[in-house]
């Protein structure tokens, strides 16, 4: 049997990685968040003192690092990580470098099972060919509540205002930046995960089993 890839873009607070953690539950797939993989480049990037707008000393830093973990950490997920992420992915090096080690290891996983991937350009770039995209949409003001939520649960000191403010920043940067901005991907479902997270795992449901 072939095995699926499916994919789920959107902004951030969006709630993408807990719709694909629910799907590779459910049907046994291999989950890839690529937001680690911007958050914990970012993260080793700052960790060598290097300026995060240095371009020539990341790509050097680029070429002695051959692979990175997917796997999650608390330390990725503080909102200086979040920033810092969103800074060097408008970089061209830094999105082929994720890209490749995207690829990498899906081809391997799907040896053996289905995947799914969440992130900004997994549908529109990355893998065009999934056999079912989907797109999530949540309007910002409660994704920043869902976001300061989850900073108090972390034990990190936050203000909404503050978290508002910067989900419509990193928003921006994600829309509009020249390298794979993040879009809805041609034939995506689009998702509204405003309500009841049982009311978004019934669309998505309907769309697995519907493209099964
Ligand atoms: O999804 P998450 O918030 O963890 O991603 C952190 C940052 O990494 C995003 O704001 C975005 O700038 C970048 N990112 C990206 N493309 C992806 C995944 C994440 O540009 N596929």
């Amino acid at each position: 049997m072939k095995h699926k890839i499916i994919t789920i873009d959107g902004p951030a607070g969006s709630g993408k990685a807990r719709i694909a953690s629910y799907i590779a539950k459910k049907w046994k797939y291999y989950h890839l968040d690529s937001g680690i993989l911007y958050r914990r480049l970012a993260y080793l990037i700052l960790k060598n003192k290097i300026k995060l707008s240095d371009k020539k000393q990341i790509e050097n830093f680029l070429a002695k690092t051959n692979t990175i973990s997917p796997r999650n950490s608390i330390k990725l997920r503080t909102e200086k990580i979040s920033k810092a992420a969103s800074k060097i992915a408008i970089y061209k090096k830094i999105r082929n470098y994720i890209n490749i080690q995207q690829k990498n290891i899906i081809q391997k996983e799907l040896k053996n099972r289905g995947c799914v991937i969440d992130g900004r350009d997994i549908g529109s770039v990355v893998f065009k060919e999934a056999n079912i995209k989907i797109f999530v949409i949540v309007n910002a003001k409660i994704r920043a509540k869902r976001r300061y939520k989850q900073l108090i649960d972390i034990g990190e000191k936050s203000i909404y205002a503050k978290i508002l403010e910067e989900i419509k920043l990193r928003d921006n940067k994600d829309k509009k930046r020249k390298n794979s901005p993040m879009k809805v991907p041609y034939k995506a479902h689009i998702i509204d995960n405003s309500e009841s997270f049982s009311n978004t795992i019934f669309q998505i449901n309907k769309i697995i089993q519907k493209n099964s």
